[in-house]
């Protein structure tokens, strides 16, 4: 979603805010915009469309202290007057995050003489922190005054008329600071900063950070608080696409190499995998990927554990009844550990007071930080909107804990280790293989359809929603029993059908479904468990997967859809690694 960027130091912190903005380019957005001190005053330049937009419309200043934002529309159309920065009297802000009461406050706003031109929740705050300053006339008052009047979510970063320091606060959105010998950095993620230094600080919720050009200073509750200083571990590297054309395509083959780091950690803390036996009662909660991965996670941990569990969406399991207890376990599964409909899960199963884990990959994150436990699925930094490697590393996360289980039931022996380990080779084998054909096919088709049963249906949903996001191709994902309950009606001569068929248990009932759409006239792409014999006439074109245990063939089993999907949104000649409308890090419900 939106990103922020910061800077007040010896520099001229136009182009470093620009670069720090150009850094959080892949969390999307549709708009951009700066304001910086000049001449005494403060200057805003907004566009709509890309940064390149942005940097047309620069006038060639000079500035020591300047703010910037790449919105992601949420109240209002991307346009130029609904960018950010937005002024309001003594006020210019940057804000990520939805405020919720802005309707009430604008009407409460509107009586006392205030104007808007722009349509955001964000004028809306700015006219309220320019309300309360007018009245308080103490900056931190009026910054901790937000607390009570906001309701929502929100990353801001605040400029004072006639003060050329920058002024922060944050609930429920993210928002880090760093400091180097020539200034002072805010940002809301990482990425932003690492050209300059790996140290970072990490606002908590409510905390203000001021930043000057020589110092930073914390508040809390009116106080000055010291803070620990964090050390961002991955390379910076990751800021680059190393040679590939995209960084999705870099994160598909890094793969091998983090399935491998992944296995030889956890095996050699094998502690840090938890023992989940001891609960009656599993709910796995996440939203998109991070839920198909759950759902592989349920399917596993009921097998080798004999646990139920029940995988939800989070921003429909935070409306629902659900049966927590201290009895309960919730795992809450993200890539980004900041998705706003999962954190709003883990607080509600908190607060029923259930056990939570927290499998995630951003270390530090408001999920790995307000969990009772963690496991960090060390994907590295992922840049491509579309979740390919960190996505692997939690399904491998959900593995191993099944695979714990199973070795407490009996159900499995240690030699399934060398299985695990084979599949850094035989993700490379599918990384060779070429797709290029078949993503020709496929790009010229408006609807496509996925289907399997249980975990092959689970893995369909998550390479219907690669195809889905990045190459605009509408797909269904169908258990394969049940397409004759309706949905068989949209296969006609030529629809692409995508199966997969890995688990020889049901291999031959699905076999059969697939010949129902064959039957009428699908074009059959069958992705099959090298082992299974299914009979020629069921398929076109066939990639064969190497046989593996179901713990490990659900990792495998995943490239090849993530690849097509590249290919095919490759052919077309789209914004892979920022699909339209699409935001990494989803911090708004
Ligand atoms: C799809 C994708 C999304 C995320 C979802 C959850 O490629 O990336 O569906 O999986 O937005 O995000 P996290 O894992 O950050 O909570």
């Amino acid at each position: 979603m939106c990103g922020i960027m910061g800077y007040t130091g010896k520099k001229n912190s136009i182009p470093i805010v620009i670069n720090g903005l150009k850094s959080l380019e892949y969390r999307g957005y549709d708009s951009a915009g700066i304001a910086y001190i000049y001449k005494n005053d403060i200057k805003i330049i907004k566009e709509k469309g890309r940064i390149s937009n942005l940097e047309n419309e620069l006038e060639g200043d000079s500035s020591n202290t300047c703010i910037g934002h790449t919105r992601w529309a949420t109240h209002g159309e991307p346009s130029r007057i609904n960018a950010h920065p937005h002024k309001v009297g003594n006020i210019t802000i940057v804000h990520n995050g939805i405020i919720e009461n802005y309707n009430e406050l604008k009407n409460k706003l509107i009586k006392e003489g205030y104007k808007f031109k722009s349509e955001t929740d964000t004028e809306v705050a700015c006219a309220i922190i320019d309300y309360y300053y007018k009245k308080l006339n103490d900056k931190i008052k009026v910054i901790e005054k937000l607390k009570d009047v906001l309701k929502g979510s929100y990353a801001f970063l605040i400029l004072f008329q006639g003060d050329d320091k920058i002024y922060a606060t944050k609930c429920g959105s993210p928002m880090i600071v760093a400091s180097s010998m020539n200034g002072n950095f805010i940002a809301s993620d990482i990425p932003a900063i690492l050209s300059y230094t790996k140290e970072y600080f990490l606002l908590d919720e409510h905390d203000i950070a001021i930043l000057d050009k020589d110092f930073i200073k914390f508040i809390k509750d009116g106080k000055e608080i010291k803070k620990e200083k964090l050390i961002f571990q991955f390379d910076t590297e990751v800021a680059s696409k190393g040679g590939y054309k995209h960084f999705m395509l870099k994160e598909i083959h890094e793969e091998p190499k983090v399935v491998k780091d992944y296995l030889d950690y956890y095996f050699e803390n094998f502690d840090l995998i938890p023992d989940i036996s001891k609960y009656r009662k599993i709910q796995i909660v996440a939203c998109g990927s991070a839920y198909h991965a759950g759902l592989i996670g349920k399917f596993l941990i009921e097998k080798y554990g004999s646990i139920e569990v029940n995988c939800y969406i989070a921003s429909e399991y935070r409306y629902q009844l659900n049966f927590i207890d201290k009895n309960t376990l919730v795992i809450l599964v993200s890539q980004s550990g900041e998705t706003a409909d999962t954190i709003a899960s883990l607080r509600l199963a908190k607060k029923n007071k259930a056990k939570t884990l927290g499998i995630v990959n951003v270390v530090g994150s408001t999920i790995a930080r307000e969990c009772d436990s963690v496991i960090y699925i060390n994907a590295g930094a992922e840049i491509a909107v579309a979740t390919t490697k960190a996505y692997v590393n939690q399904v491998l996360t959900f593995s191993l804990i099944a695979y714990k289980l199973g070795l407490k039931n009996k159900l499995l022996t240690e030699d399934i280790k060398k299985e695990y380990y084979k599949l850094p080779n035989e993700i490379s084998k599918m990384l060779k293989l070429d797709y290029h054909k078949l993503a020709l096919k496929i790009s010229k088709q408006n609807n496509v359809f996925f289907i399997g049963r249980l975990i092959d249906y689970y893995l369909c949903l998550e390479g219907s929603l690669k195809l889905k996001e990045i190459s605009y191709i509408h797909s269904e994902t169908y258990p394969a029993g049940e397409l004759k309950h309706g949905t068989i009606s949209l296969i006609d001569s030529g629809t692409i059908v995508i199966s997969i068929v890995t688990d020889e248990n049901i291999s031959e009932k699905t076999v059969s479904n697939i010949k129902e759409t064959k039957a009428r006239g699908a074009y059959v792409i069958l992705l099959k468990r090298d082992d299974i014999i299914v009979d020629e006439t069921c398929y076109d074109e066939i990639i064969d997967i190497e046989k593996m245990s179901d713990l490990a063939m659900a990792i495998l089993t995943i490239v090849p859809l993530q690849l097509l999907a590249y290919y095919v949104s490759d052919v077309k000649g789209l914004d892979i690694d920022k699909p339209k409308n699409l935001a990494k890090s989803v911090t708004v419900e």
